[in-house]
């Protein structure tokens, strides 16, 4: 976790548009009185969103108005949910998912990319379009390796996808989102359809068989040893002798 500050440069104002004030008030409604502070997140989110994806200081105030929460309050949200941006991230913000599965299937090629056509992290590009930022899992695992941008999944994604995908979103086209394979939802991929032909490996009838085949592999691999250890021990002694 780095430190999260709120941006050098602030605008002097802040207010929901009519939309967004009527959306909001129908989220604080939510809550009983005196409990209007649960409303705090999806206020901030929603002041976020108006913001082309980053909460000034002045929105954070706004919304602890709003609830009757103290600035610090809110400020302390807005700070520890990485899900709130406190600095400007251009018109779209790739988060690059780096946890293990998606490492495993190629993130750190995605990474690549991202580096040569944004930069850093954390830095909006020269033409204001486009930041990036390597987060944690964000739950599309079987779509591997995948990145989200502003509010859209973008997944199986290839070195070659994602150049591709940053070319259309710069030029404004249209874009695909979720597989950019054609999978549906996370279905197999295409001519791989023999995923889980091991019944044991979902079959409640048969759980438990594939304890026996792991014990059964175990007590082989001993035997294999100790056979080993054996026949090495017979050699030495015919060497003495
Ligand atoms: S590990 Fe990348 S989405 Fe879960």
């Amino acid at each position: 976790m780095t430190v999260r500050r709120l941006a050098e440069q602030q605008p002097d104002s802040f207010e929901f548009t009519p939309e967004n004030r009527a959306w909001c008030d129908a989220q604080i409604s939510k809550y009983p009185l005196g409990r209007q502070a649960s409303a705090v997140i999806p206020l901030l989110w929603k002041a976020q969103a108006q913001n082309n994806y980053w909460l000034p200081q002045k929105a954070i105030e706004k919304v602890a108005d709003m609830l009757a929460m103290p600035y610090i309050r809110v400020l302390e949200i807005a700070t520890f949910y990485s899900m709130f941006n406190l600095e400007p991230v251009g018109r779209h913000f790739v988060q690059l998912c780096g946890t293990t599965p998606c490492a495993l299937r190629g993130a750190n090629d995605i990474k690549a990319v991202l580096e040569k056509r944004i930069g850093e992290q954390r830095h909006v590009s020269a033409d204001g379009k486009f930041a990036w930022l390597e987060v944690e899992c964000l739950g599309a695992c079987c779509n591997a390796p995948m990145v989200q941008i502003n509010d859209d999944y973008f997944e199986d994604l290839t070195p070659e996808l994602m150049e591709k995908l940053l070319d259309d979103l710069a030029a404004g086209r249209p874009v695909k989102t979720g597989s950019q394979i054609g999978r549906i939802g996370s279905e197999p991929e295409p001519g791989k359809s023999d995923t889980l032909t091991d019944a044991t490996l979902y079959d409640g009838s048969v759980v438990g068989s594939w304890k026996t085949r792991f014990d059964e592999a175990r007590v082989a691999e001993k035997l294999a040893a100790e056979k080993a250890a054996a026949e090495k021990a017979a050699a030495e002694a015919a060497n003495k002798s």
